[in-house]
């Protein structure tokens, strides 16, 4: 796939990843923009947050799981593209991973899990944040994925498809089209690619929308123990949380029959 550079006016810049230069600059980006977000606290069973956030030992989890997670990427030979700002030392404000097509890991595949750092994973989030994940969110995403590709005749499996694992933008540096800029970059680059991805708030399910993806399912995760807000909740207040899984189908489909 094609190198690519932009610049905005304001100065900053899209560019694909270095690694392992950028990694830490990557999971620093993560754990801030997902820190408050209601799914990666339900998975991290987070009891409480501060009026400053995360407490550390959950911030620090979070930080476990995204390092984790970043290597699970690089595995499956993600391709990154971050934005820069210079006017900070060039550091890392926003970044996208696309899991290319046929790359994925299974849970089955041991060895690989355990390179990413499975272990640490697991000690900070537990068995209860294994099965949030997989169990109640991978499973039942990949289920409304195949769902949809069954109801259009589509003959693939939905792990045939770009992945959009992760995209997050630094909390100071939001609502300045920063995410637009790497979604859009991957479309004009790849513009015949199906892609996948999953909204984890109703705000970021707008937003992709807007750029183009299409609402397959809403789905409520957590109902009965925690509230939209992902934090533990009881009775009426545990409304769990709203997960839309979201694909953006290949540009020229728009125009003619939706069955290549
Ligand atoms: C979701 C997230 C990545 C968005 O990043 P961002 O850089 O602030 O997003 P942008 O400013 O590029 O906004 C994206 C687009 O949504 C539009 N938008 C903003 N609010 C919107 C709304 N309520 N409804 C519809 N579109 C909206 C913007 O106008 C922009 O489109 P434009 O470029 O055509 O103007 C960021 O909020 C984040 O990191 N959130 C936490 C992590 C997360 O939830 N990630 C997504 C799941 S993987």
């Amino acid at each position: 796939m094609a190198n690519s550079t932009q610049k905005r006016e304001d100065g900053l810049y899209l560019r694909e990843a270095k690694l392992p230069e950028d990694f830490e600059g990557i999971v620093d980006v993560g754990a801030k923009a997902f820190a408050l977000d209601p799914v990666f606290m339900f998975w991290g069973n987070v009891m409480e947050i501060t009026d400053t956030g995360l407490k550390p030992e959950n911030d620090q989890n979070l930080r476990v799981f995204m390092t984790f997670l970043l290597k699970t990427c690089i595995d499956m030979k993600a391709r990154f593209t971050v934005i820069c700002d210079p006017a900070a030392n060039d550091k890392v404000v926003s970044a996208a991973y696309w899991v290319p097509p046929n790359e994925r890991i299974a849970l089955y595949q041991v060895g690989r899990l355990l390179r990413c750092g499975a272990i640490g994973f697991i000690k900070a989030w537990g068995i209860r944040g294994i099965d949030r994940i997989t169990t109640q969110y991978l499973d039942k995403c990949h289920h409304s994925f195949q769902a949809e590709f069954k109801k259009r005749g589509l003959k693939r499996s939905v792990d045939d498809t770009w992945y959009l694992n992760l995209a997050m933008t630094d909390p100071a540096y939001q609502g300045k089209g920063l995410m637009s800029l790497l979604v859009r970059e991957m479309f004009a680059l790849n513009p015949e690619g199906i892609y996948t991805i999953e909204a984890t708030t109703p705000k970021v399910k707008d937003q992709y929308a807007h750029l183009g993806f299409e609402l397959i399912s809403t789905f409520t995760l957590g109902k009965g123990v925690a509230g939209e807000d992902g934090l533990p909740k009881q009775g009426e207040e545990a409304t769990g949380m709203p997960v839309s899984p979201m694909i953006r189908w290949p540009a020229s489909w728009a125009s003619k029959d939706q069955t290549a």
